[in-house]
């Protein structure tokens, strides 16, 4: 007999009734599901108020058909015979969904459901595809790490706080329809091809993509607050035609295939800037109105030119060390230098054996040695606190 119709079994002596026609549908603990009769007994309610976890020992598929709505947290830990969870009519789990570490889950199937307070998988190594036949369009928390997935359909939220997608080695696409995320957004190491693209994302806190084969972000017009990082990435060019700020950094980082960047409308870095170790980037174009960099302004690699025309004020560091011919483009910094802030740290030179970020990190050499880093040594009170800041952390 399960726990749940156990529980009950008192109260309905006394009334005399068939306890399987009146489940308890609320409990104060957590419910843990032993067997499949037991996932049986809470399909007998439409709503059912507690959180439920399934046990690590159970065998069965999972079948909860019936129950619409749970009202607290559905989680599956550290099971390795599990192999199918289902339930025809489940809409809305206001607590979190967390199915973690199953290694043999094959289906995770809830056609109805829409909605959930908070989305959890990892370490499912089998699970290929999610049947969320009628997508998941409310969930805040999204952290989706070391699945077999294939792709994310069945997820399209509108609004999130934050976002974690990482080592996700199938998905070749990301696609989501997010409008504004308001704490992280993270997609990391997943397939190294993968295709990602949040067409209507217009505002987002940190955004940082590691290894994506392509980063599609057409709408966002502001970071805020937080950075934008682009590391480890092999896409070819990188757009983003609406940003106008960012409130931290911009980072492109060993990116190997980078070789066209296009930022338009951007005006303003709170933090740095850092372009560095992209291998085929020669030639940065891509700042037509970039006016304002609040910290460092750091560009190096392999570069023939680079232009940042409305350039008018850098506060902390500006660096900039290629290892190639800049032609004239340190006469341009060269002149603004004095207008640019009270920048204590400034470099500006081509031809160099190798070239360094202004922390001092290699980033591209003559030779493609990988020199070991060292510390830029500089006098605290000649930086502004974000400048020093930038160099720090760099
Ligand atoms: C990515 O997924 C979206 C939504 O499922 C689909 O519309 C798009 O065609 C897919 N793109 C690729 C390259 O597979
Ligand atoms: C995104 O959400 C934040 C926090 O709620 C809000 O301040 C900001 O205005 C929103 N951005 C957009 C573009 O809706
Ligand atoms: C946001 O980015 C900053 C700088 O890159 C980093 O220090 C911070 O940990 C990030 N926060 C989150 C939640 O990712
Ligand atoms: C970019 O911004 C312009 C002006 O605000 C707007 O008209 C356009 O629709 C935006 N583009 C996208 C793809 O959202
Ligand atoms: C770089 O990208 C921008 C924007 O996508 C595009 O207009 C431009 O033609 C590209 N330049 C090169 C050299 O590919
Ligand atoms: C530069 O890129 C190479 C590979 O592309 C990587 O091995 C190296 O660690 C990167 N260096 C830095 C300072 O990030
Ligand atoms: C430098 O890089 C090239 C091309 O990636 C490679 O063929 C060569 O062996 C590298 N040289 C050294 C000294 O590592």
């Amino acid at each position: 007999m399960s726990p749940l119709t156990r529980l009950a079994l008192p109260a309905l002596a006394v009334l005399g009734a068939v306890y399987a026609q009146t489940p308890t549908c609320s409990r104060d603990d957590t419910f843990t599901v032993q067997n499949s009769g037991d996932a049986t007994s809470l399909g007998e309610c439409d709503t059912y108020t507690g959180n439920v976890e399934i046990s690590s020992d159970l065998t069965d598929d999972i079948i909860l058909d019936g129950l619409q709505e749970l009202k607290g947290d559905f989680v599956i830990s550290g099971n390795s015979a599990l192999q199918r969870i289902s339930g025809n009519s489940l809409e809305t789990i206001t607590g979190k969904l967390q199915v973690d570490n199953v290694q043999n889950l094959a289906s995770l199937a809830f056609p109805k459901l829409t909605e959930l307070g908070q989305l959890t998988l990892q370490g499912l190594p089998n699970l290929r595809q999610l049947e969320f036949t009628s997508q998941v369009t409310k969930c805040p928390k999204i952290d989706i790490q070391n699945t077999d997935l294939q792709d994310l359909n069945g997820i399209n939220v509108d609004k999130a706080e934050s976002i974690f997608i990482a080592n996700n080695k199938g998905i070749g696409n990301i696609t989501m329809d997010v409008t504004n995320v308001t704490d992280f957004l993270t997609l990391s190491f997943n397939n190294e091809e993968v295709d990602v693209s949040f067409p209507k994302l217009l505002q987002s806190k940190n955004a940082t993509f590691r290894a994506c084969g392509s980063i599609s972000l057409p709408a966002l017009s502001k970071i805020a607050p937080g950075s934008l990082g682009v590391y480890d990435s092999k896409l070819e060019s990188l757009a983003c035609p609406n940003l106008t700020s960012i409130a931290q950094d911009l980072t492109l980082n060993t990116n190997s295939a980078l070789a066209n960047i296009s930022f338009p409308e951007l005006t303003k870095v709170g933090a740095s800037l850092q372009i560095a170790n992209n291998t085929q980037l020669h030639k940065i174009d891509g700042f037509p109105k970039l006016a304002e960099v609040g910290a460092a302004l750091d560009m190096s690699g392999d570069l023939t030119e680079v232009s940042t025309p409305s350039i008018d004020f850098v506060k902390g560091v500006f660096n900039l060390q290629s290892t190639n011919d800049l032609g004239n483009t340190c006469d341009f910094y060269d002149k603004k230098k004095s207008d640019l802030g009270p920048s204590s740290k400034y470099v500006c030179k081509g031809k160099l054996d190798e070239a360094r970020t202004a922390g001092g990190g290699t980033s591209g050499s003559s030779e493609n040695k990988t020199g070991a880093a060292f510390p830029l040594h500089v006098q605290p009170t000649y930086l502004g606190l974000a400048g020093l800041a930038a160099v720090l952390l760099v």
